[in-house]
């Protein structure tokens, strides 16, 4: 396709979507526009095959969603860390998922030794999961499979992150109904694996990283 027919294919299926709401729903868009209130807080990669309304079968308004290169959650990122904050102290979302997937191309670039540019930073936060867990990982001798299992580690280590941040933390302080969930979503054949849940913060957390409220 051309460039520009690229281009205008967004515009017109832009066009389509809202035509077919209206179709469905006359007040669609009226009501969403009065406000969210969704109770899912999304964590996932920016790869363009894991849509989280889409794989879930949720509509607009749904899930509040915050995606980037392989699903990591950093305690210095101001980008995640407002998301977060706002999605726990306004929104009062009820479940946080992170989201990995098999197949993901920034896991796999974290195993190797190759460079990529300024993703790299970011990637060593895979290489750190990686590192925590090397003895297991480096016992798997299929490349794939090794890097399914990172996929899952990291997801994993990213729960965690998120259940060592005070803004979590103070959520369940205060009784917040708040539970994190880890999952990988499956590239071949469209399901999601539920692979860990904290529901609070006496849950596998090192006591160095608890606030005392
Ligand atoms: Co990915």
């Amino acid at each position: 396709m051309k460039t520009d027919s690229l281009y205008q294919k967004l515009i017109n299926g832009n066009k389509k979507y809202a035509m077919e709401k209206r179709f469905d729903d006359p007040e669609y868009f009226k009501t969403l526009s009065l406000g969210q209130k969704p109770d899912y807080l999304w964590i996932g990669c920016s790869d363009s095959r894991v849509p989280a309304n889409e794989v879930t079968g949720t509509q607009s308004g749904e899930i509040f969603v915050h995606r980037n290169i392989a699903n990591v959650v950093i305690h210095t990122d101001f980008n995640v860390m407002s998301v977060l904050d706002y999605a726990v102290n306004v929104l009062k979302v009820k479940h946080i998922i992170v989201c990995g997937h098999y197949g993901c191309g920034g896991v796999r670039a974290a195993l190797t030794n190759n460079m990529y540019g300024f993703v790299d930073s970011w990637l060593r936060h895979i290489k750190d999961v990686y590192h925590l867990h090397q003895s297991e990982l480096n016992a798997i001798m299929d490349e794939d499979k090794r890097a399914d299992r990172l996929t899952e580690l990291n997801v994993i280590e990213q729960v965690r992150n998120l259940a060592q941040t005070k803004i979590v933390q103070n959520a369940w302080h205060n009784k917040q109904a708040l539970q994190l969930h880890a999952w990988v979503y499956g590239l071949n054949n469209g399901l999601i694996t539920e692979l860990k849940h904290i529901l609070d913060n006496t849950a596998d957390i090192d006591s160095i990283y608890r606030y005392e409220f």
